[in-house]
């Protein structure tokens, strides 16, 4: 949601911050604006609808050369996603422009008090508030940075400001509270973002911002202060990836890059966890084994994909470890009053790092002296700095909106959780531990066999273009694949499609069946208690009543093969890792469908990619 940008040094302002927004165009957005610093005060420019129409705009009328600026692309909250809503704002008195992710809670008082006093607002606005104060304020206070510490002091809810002023030349000032920032440092050269992708081209080294604080950047350096003014720690990394990853590489979507490439994060993400004598290490983990042994229940807490991620995660981890596991949709989870207490582990899961819902839902449960687990596969992103421990998942930059690499390595990371609770409660043997590894190990090469075949996908969506609804269903750990099949399928084709558990049809949705509907059945391999079975019953049922049933299931699996009309054929693996073969196809099948319906893969309607607001 909502990509930010700051830059000032020595090339032109404009080419930097026009590729900047360009690169966090994924986070989903519906206007976008620039603002500089020229000699002759500042210039801004603004449109709604997509960035190549601020592009058109400013190939029309090119804004005067400039080294210091600020860029946004927004996506809309308060206010309708019209050229006078889009960011940059201006104080009144042009002296100053800010750029605004997050949401201002109290902005309603705030604009009443201003306009009490006389000020005129342009836009409707939450942000607008920001820049009328921060326009008053550096007249009062005399620096940009005073003043923005003053402002942000008056704010309630989650910002992102950044800000520049036409008479501070090369200084540029943000600041954060619940929202995403990063500062990328270059040679003679700085940057802020909302993440690393708007400056990856320029620089690799970046510092972590905490909550609560104010940078000001000049070409030569930065400094991090509180919101009340003294120096505040801040945290140097090096980004572990290049600007190679966050380009397409030859495929038309970043989705499909990220669809192809999910061998690889898996691999990246299971790399290193043994030590020298084959037990399992998490060097992220910084809770002790004693506070671990002591966990006798863990509830994970995400949104969408990630929860999908987490429903198939509690499978394995009570499997393995005997401790109950819940799963929660983070947005739910504190407003319901849950029972957590010192001895629960909590473990969110994230891709972004930022989702606002899931934020919150571990600040409440530290307040109730939990311990927090994070899941996450970006870098100093918020959430992990807010949790007691982390482990990353090594997809890369995922880009395009809709999740596909996210899940499948998140679900690994859950698993090496999993495994690693088991190992320090002594719930399995360390040999079990080490077979479960190697089998996850082979995972790869399998995913790869799946990839490998899928133009039989590319065929079935050809085939069901003309669908209006579509039906999932799996079983055990096949229904959150069924659920996130789904999801896929809505957010990109915006089809109408359903996921469900099979053994529920008949309790309802069997009454949606009719001829020629498609459904799509995951099959648990064979063999395993009565689950197989039941599932080949339910591929009957919604075959007798007109379905056109897609069953995926395991090869040799001469059971189901007869009640499908379209059979999709996986490679063998253990029925707890099925959900990382079984689910390509699926997203596969959506990302295929949506092309030919000529929808927008990587940026679907009304979605942002990281949902920095509750
Ligand atoms: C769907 C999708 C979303 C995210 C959800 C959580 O394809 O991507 O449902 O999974 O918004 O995002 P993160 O994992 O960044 O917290």
């Amino acid at each position: 949601m909502c990509g930010i940008i700051g830059y000032v040094g020595p090339r032109q302002a404009q080419d930097v911050i026009i590729g900047g927004l360009r690169r966090m165009e994924y986070r989903g957005y519906d206007s976008a604006g620039i603002a500089v610093v020229a000699d002759a005060g500042l210039a801004l420019a603004k449109k709604a609808g997509k960035l190549a129409n601020l592009v058109a705009e400013l190939a029309e009328s090119p804004l005067p050369p400039s080294t210091q600026g600020i860029g946004h692309t927004r996506w809309a909250t308060h206010g309708g996603p019209t050229d006078g809503n889009a960011h940059p704002h201006a104080s009144q008195t042009g002296r100053v422009a800010v750029v605004h992710n997050g949401i201002i809670e109290n902005f309603a008082s705030l604009r009443a008090d201003l306009e009490a006093e006389g000020v005129t607002f342009a836009s409707e606005t939450d942000t607008e508030v920001a820049a009328q104060l921060l326009g008053r304020e550096v007249e009062r206070a005399g620096s940009l940075v005073d003043a923005m510490r003053a402002v942000c002091n008056r704010l309630e809810g989650a910002f992102t400001l950044v800000a520049v002023d036409a008479l501070s030349p090369g200084r540029i000032v943000a600041a954060r509270r619940n929202s995403p920032l990063v500062v990328g440092v270059g040679v003679g050269e700085m940057f802020v973002a909302s993440d690393v992708a708007a400056f990856i081209e320029y620089t690799r080294e970046a510092v972590e911002l905490g909550q609560d604080q104010v940078v000001e950047v000049t070409p030569d350096g930065y400094e991090v202060t509180s919101f009340t003014g003294e120096a505040a720690p801040s945290h140097p990394y090096h980004i572990d990836w290049d600007l190679s990853a966050a380009e397409k590489g030859g495929y038309d979507w970043f989705m499909r890059k990220e669809i192809f490439e999910q061998p690889r994060a898996v691999s990246d993400t299971l790399l290193g966890r043994l030590d020298g004598e084959g037990r399992l290490v998490l060097d992220e983990i910084r809770i002790d084994d004693a506070e671990l042994r002591r966990v006798d229940k863990i509830v994970i807490v995400a949104c969408g994909t990630a929860f999908y991620a987490g429903m198939v995660a509690k499978y394995a981890i009570e499997h393995w470890t005997r401790v109950p596991c819940e799963v929660e949709i983070a947005s739910e989870f504190r407003y319901r009053d849950p029972i957590i207490t010192p001895t629960t582990l909590v473990v969110t899961i994230s891709q972004s790092g930022e989702t606002a819902d899931t934020l919150m839902a571990i600040r409440h449960a530290r307040e109730q002296h939990a311990k927090v687990i994070a899941i996450c596969n970006t870098n100093g992103a918020t959430i992990p700095r807010e949790s007691d421990a982390v482990i990353y998942t090594h997809a890369g930059p995922e880009i395009g909106v809709a999740s596909t690499k996210g899940f499948t390595t998140q679900i690994v990371a859950c698993y090496l959780l999993g495994l690693y609770l088991a190992q320090v409660k002594e719930t399995k043997y360390g040999d079990e531990i080490r077979d479960l590894l190697s089998e996850l190990e082979q995972l790869p090469a399998k995913m790869q066999h799946v990839l490998d075949g899928l133009d039989q996908m590319a065929g079935l969506a050809r085939d069901f273009i003309g669908c209006k609804s579509l039906l999932f269903l799996g079983r055990h750990v096949g229904y959150p694949v069924a659920l996130e099949g789904a999801l896929k399928l809505k957010e990109l084709s915006y089809l109408h499609a359903e996921g469900f558990p099979a053994g529920e049809l008949k309790h309802g949705p069997i009454a949606l069946v009719e001829d020629g509907l498609p459904v799509f059945v995951v099959v648990p391999p064979q063999g395993r208690d009565q689950l197989h079975d039941k599932v080949v019953s339910n591929i009957q049922e919604v075959r007798a009543r007109g379905a056109l049933t897609v069953v995926l299931a395991e090869e040799g699996d001469d059971e189901a093969r007869p009640y499908a009309d379209i059979f999709v054929e996986l490679p063998k693996v253990p029925t707890l890792f099925q959900p990382l073969v079984a689910v390509i196809p699926l997203q596969f099948f959506a990302c295929e469908l949506a092309t030919l319906l000529g929808h927008d893969v990587d940026q679907p309607r009304n979605l942002a990619k990281s949902v920095t607001v509750e």
